[in-house]
């Protein structure tokens, strides 16, 4: 996609550009707690330079989907900063935040398709927030809208099924086109909550191979939550462990042992936490 091209284009408003490139992503001193006064993040500092790849690992409730809510503003720390790129995530409301959100595409485990309608309509949705409101409500698409949504379907192989209903793909290719849909908003970050927790074990690793090629190909930010280790291994190169809101673990993730596992769940390994055979 061509920035200069986009830029010019002569109904874009401010929203209709996407972002100049990757967003590095800083957290300084980050802490949550819930209302009803869980801590769920504790003190925690990271930064995250434009373009890395990079997994959060830990057990059930150690923080990983809070902290992924902090970084896309869904929750406002308690204390502490959250930087994505230009913004300062925990200053805006509204509409610029709405803004800011465009250009981070999010992937969850359970896809958050609308079943009932087509591969094309869903992926679409990633254009909705660089597309001004009438045409959004007029249901009018651009000539680039529909360019942007057909490559990122072809980029993660579901050309093939884009007039069929979303509800009757596959767990894999369901999150395929949440992949694509998150990719036509043409964002500077990825977020991905256990993207392949609900996945068989080779389609995980598809789905993982997917998002490593978007950062290798596209040079985008990623933050996978997952809580396997062998894939955070295999598909990242940092991995960051936390346990009960804080981290215990920041290092290259190809070469973590099972010890560092052990550190990161504060109990041995056990079989479960590996996706095993393929
Ligand atoms: N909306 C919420 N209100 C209160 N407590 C929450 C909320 N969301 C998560 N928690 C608690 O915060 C902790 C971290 O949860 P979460 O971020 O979901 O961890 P993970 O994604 O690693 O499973 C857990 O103790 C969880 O019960
Ligand atoms: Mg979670």
């Amino acid at each position: 996609m061509d920035n200069t091209a986009a830029a010019q284009r002569p109904e874009a408003g401010d929203h209709a550009s996407p972002a100049s490139g990757p967003w590095p992503i800083t957290l300084d001193d980050v802490t949550v707690r819930y209302p009803n006064g869980v801590v769920a993040m504790k003190n925690v500092s990271l930064e995250i330079a434009a373009g890395e790849m990079v997994a959060v690992v830990g057990l059930s409730g150690s923080g990983k989907s809070t902290m992924i809510r902090t970084i896309n503003g869904l929750v406002k720390p308690s204390s502490g900063t959250v930087t994505v790129g230009p913004h300062d995530i925990t200053r805006l409301k509204g509409a610029a935040l709405r803004h800011a959100r465009g250009d981070i595409g999010m992937i969850f485990q359970s896809f958050n398709l609308a079943d009932r309608t087509s591969v094309y309509r869903n992926a679409m949705v990633g254009r909705f927030s660089h597309t001004p409101t009438w045409r959004t409500l007029l249901g009018i698409h651009t000539a680039q809208d529909r360019d942007i949504v057909m490559r990122a379907l072809d980029s993660v192989g579901m050309l093939e099924k884009v007039w069929g209903r979303a509800g009757a793909l596959s767990g894999g290719q369901k999150q395929r086109v949440a992949i694509a849909r998150a990719l036509a908003q043409q964002p500077a970050v990825m977020l991905a909550d256990e993207p392949v927790a609900s996945l068989d074990p080779p389609t995980a690793h598809s789905v993982m191979a997917d998002l490593a090629d978007i950062n290798a190909d596209r040079g985008l930010t990623v933050l996978v939550n997952l809580h396997l280790m062998d894939l955070a291994r295999q598909y990242t190169t940092r991995m960051i462990g936390l346990r009960a809101g804080e981290v215990v673990y920041d290092g290259p993730a190809g070469s973590a042992t099972d010890a560092d596992f052990e550190q990161i769940y504060g109990r041995p390994v056990q079989s479960r936490d590996r996706l095993g055979e393929q």
